[in-house]
């Protein structure tokens, strides 16, 4: 029989995803389940977003430029402008989500072995793109008081840091100072920053978001990856994009662009339409996240032996659960469990660190659905621990 790539047998599976066909046999045996495993939010996409490709009268859909279309791109360059963050055209590409800009990123800063070091847990998916770019994952545990965590891991094969800020899955958000102290870091170390900031707008308490897209002398260094797929709830459009002011990397990365020919064109009409989102709409949104997340803290702390930070931004949490392993709990709560009928999908936070054995009993919620839908899932959550403990 032909063989299976060593890259292909290295691949994790998504710890958000892998669970998937255990919630399909507990909904075919007719159970309720609330997802709080995946950050796919209950909130409506802008209007303006739906009613731009809702009556298209196009005859031949085409490839778009590989950077993405110039109307977007242009339009793309003043949101950012708008919100303090100098990036003009040239330092765009637009990508198929944020996720593919973030293997343009890999692919264009690091070789095979190289090593990206990242501080965690950190979200899942990164472990995936580094093994599809052969690159090594070096995992700097939790937050930073200073550069120094991250410096002693700096190694001649190290190419980059990789943060994400506002943080999925902890809903860390980076200070002003801390940021700077990074971008003091890599340019001491000749390394570049990648900063996923798909997040961006999601900060709650009047925190405000340091992009490193704002740091003068960081030009070379810094990449910034974005993504409308939280901003504006349109996960489904695939569309994100690849910022750096760094020539060099935008004209390698513009090759990884042509590899692929173009983003998706439906969804660049979408995704620009969606730039002229009311403000109301995102004050509404934040309100709304803020209010879901100081619930879901409150009653995941009412729960014995839970432990949980409050998230500064994004819209999750890490939650350290009284049960032995917390993959094993996940799969129960879907195989076995039910409260009259209803349970609840969580993402198990071991997949979230690169460290083994580590957040064994954790594990990952998205506060992405209705206040009264956290309440039931907490209430559920609580009664399936009891059940859980007492079984053993
Ligand atoms: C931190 C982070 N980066 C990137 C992505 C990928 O987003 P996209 O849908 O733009 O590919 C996600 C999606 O959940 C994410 O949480």
């Amino acid at each position: 029989m032909p063989k299976i790539s060593h890259k292909g047998q290295q691949m994790p599976e998504s710890p958000i995803r892998k669970l998937v066909p255990y919630a399909d046999i507990a909904k075919k045996k007719g159970n309720k389940v609330y997802h709080l495993n995946i950050g796919q939010p209950d909130i409506k996409t802008p209007e303006v977003a739906m009613n731009s490709i809702k009556n298209l009268d196009i005859k031949v859909l085409e490839y778009s430029h590989s950077a993405g279309f110039e109307s977007y791109r242009n339009k793309l360059s003043q949101y950012y402008i708008n919100h303090g963050l100098p990036i003009n055209v040239a330092d765009i590409i637009i990508t198929t989500g944020g996720s593919e800009a973030l293997l343009f990123a890999m692919g264009s800063t690091m070789d095979q072995g190289d090593e990206v070091i990242i501080p965690e847990p950190f979200y899942a998916n990164y472990n995936g793109f580094a093994v599809s770019s052969g690159v090594k994952v070096i995992p700097v545990i939790s937050t930073i008081d200073t550069g120094f965590a991250f410096e002693k891991l700096i190694s001649p094969k190290t190419k980059a840091i990789l943060i994400c800020n506002p943080g999925n899955p902890t809903g860390y958000l980076y200070s002003e100072e801390e940021i700077q102290q990074l971008a003091a870091l890599v340019k001491k170390h000749d390394l570049f920053l990648i900063a996923d900031e798909v997040y961006r707008e999601f900060t709650y308490d009047g925190d405000k978001h340091y992009s490193v897209m704002n740091i003068p002398g960081l030009e070379e260094n810094a990449i910034m990856i974005d993504s409308v797929s939280k901003r504006y709830s349109m996960c489904g459009a695939r569309i994100g994009c690849i910022v750096s002011k760094n020539k060099e990397l935008m004209a390698t990365a513009m090759k990884f662009a042509q590899a692929r020919l173009s983003p998706p064109t439906f969804a660049q009409i979408a995704s620009e339409a969606a730039l002229d989102t009311p403000q109301s709409y995102f004050d509404e949104v934040i309100s709304e996240y803020r209010e879901r997340r100081d619930i879901l803290i409150e009653e995941l702390n009412k729960i014995e032996g839970v432990k949980v930070a409050k998230p500064k931004g994004a819209f999750y949490c890490i939650a350290q659960l009284p049960v032995d392993n917390a993959d094993k709990f996940a799969q129960w709560l879907l195989e076995s469990y039910d409260l009259n009928g209803e349970t609840v999908m969580v993402a198990p936070a071991a997949g979230f660190y690169s460290t083994p054995g580590v957040g064994l009993n954790e594990v990952r919620i998205a506060y992405v659905l209705k206040k009264e839908d956290l309440i039931r899932s907490v209430q559920i959550l609580k009664d399936a621990i009891r059940v859980y403990n007492s079984k053993s």
